[in-house]
């Protein structure tokens, strides 16, 4: 992205009953024997995943194991992206411009131990080690697509919870209006980290109400493991009706504010990027049309694009958030 039905709300099988992907199922089986409901264990397999390779399988999240979502919309029955796909075509500046520098480069990023700030206008601000926030809420596996602004989309089962736990826990005051997420900008770990492509570090924001949805996801893991580097560990947003940017990664500071943050995208092209970001295929890119998407996975001369939807297909979930506004406007 340099500078330069889904609307059913019925809730579906979760991905593990739809994949046809064999490892997929082996490690589902292999997530249920490890189960043991102790974020300890999580960690462990962080600390543990060091010596393997960014591409090779990360350790198990023993505190995901078993996780279901009851939450309309939060399973699609799409075809899952393959893992493999997933976690080698990445966007993380961090770690260079090109999609396959993540996997490549991210080894380097050190996600323990890990503290995330919480603060801003809350009248509980803490810092939350990696294992408090673990600890916070039971963990959801849902199936989201995630669609790209640069016109490219996956389906992926992510694990976490609903990021509305985490603000409850901090209690906003009522002059929170807006919540700014800030990723790790370590130049010592993350070798871009300076480079003049972003301003860093990495600045995502949402209004407040948007943060609030049940959709709108605090993510430890995907595919029933922990997050690999590439993809924002140990935790990161994910917010399922935005093009992928606004899902922050590796996330090291949430700030409550009254005022529309300025973000590492807007920042840098702000007729480009606005703040809402919400994927509308009636709205295109100066440089690029937002009305059809290419699956990842389904490449090929004959492949057929989708058309992409309104709100990525959540519409019946958030269309509600911004009823009566003018989305060309606010784009
Ligand atoms: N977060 C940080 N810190 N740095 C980034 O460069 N890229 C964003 C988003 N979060 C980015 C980031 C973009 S453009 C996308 S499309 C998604 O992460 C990609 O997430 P994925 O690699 O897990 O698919």
């Amino acid at each position: 992205m340099l500078i330069k039905n889904s609307r059913d709300g019925f809730i579906h099988p979760l991905s593990s009953e739809i994949t046809a992907q064999a490892a997929y199922r082996d490690r589902r089986a292999m997530l249920k024997l490890l189960a043991s409901g102790v974020a300890g264990a999580a960690i462990a397999s962080w600390a543990a995943r060091d010596a393997l390779a960014q591409v090779t399988r990360p350790g198990k999240l023993a505190v995901l194991a078993g996780a279901k979502s009851n939450l309309p919309g939060a399973v699609t029955m799409e075809k899952v992206t393959d893992y493999k796909d997933a976690t080698s075509y990445n966007n993380f500046y961090e770690f260079g411009t090109d999609k396959g520098d993540p996997a490549q480069n991210a080894h380097t990023l050190r996600p323990t131990p890990w503290t995330v700030e919480v603060d801003g206008l809350v009248k509980k601000p803490a810092k939350y080690s990696l294992e408090d926030l673990l600890k916070l809420s039971a963990q959801e596996e849902r199936v989201y697509r995630l669609r790209c602004v640069e016109g490219w989309s996956m389906v992926i089962p992510w694990v976490g919870y609903s990021m509305s736990k985490l603000i409850e826990k901090v209690e906003p005051l009522g002059n929170a209006k807006f919540v700014e997420f800030i990723s790790q900008a370590d130049p010592k770990t993350m070798p871009f980290v300076g480079s003049r492509v972003l301003d860093w570090p990495y600045v995502e924001g949402l209004r407040i109400d948007e943060a609030l949805h049940p959709l709108t996801l605090l993510a430890f893991g995907m595919y029933g493991e922990v997050l690999p580097n590439q993809n924002g560990a140990p935790v990161r947003l994910v917010v399922p009706w935005k093009y992928g940017f606004k899902s922050g990664k590796s996330l090291v500071r949430i700030r409550f504010t009254d005022r529309e943050p300025k973000t590492a995208w807007n920042k840098a092209a702000a007729n480009e990027y606005g703040f809402y970001s919400n994927v509308n295929p009636d709205v295109d890119h100066p440089r690029w049309s937002q009305a059809t998407e290419r699956r990842i996975g389904e490449d090929g001369l004959f492949a057929k694009k989708r058309k992409t939807l309104i709100f990525n297909g959540y519409e019946a979930q958030v269309g509600q958030l911004y009823a009566g506004m003018d989305l060309k406007k606010n784009f």
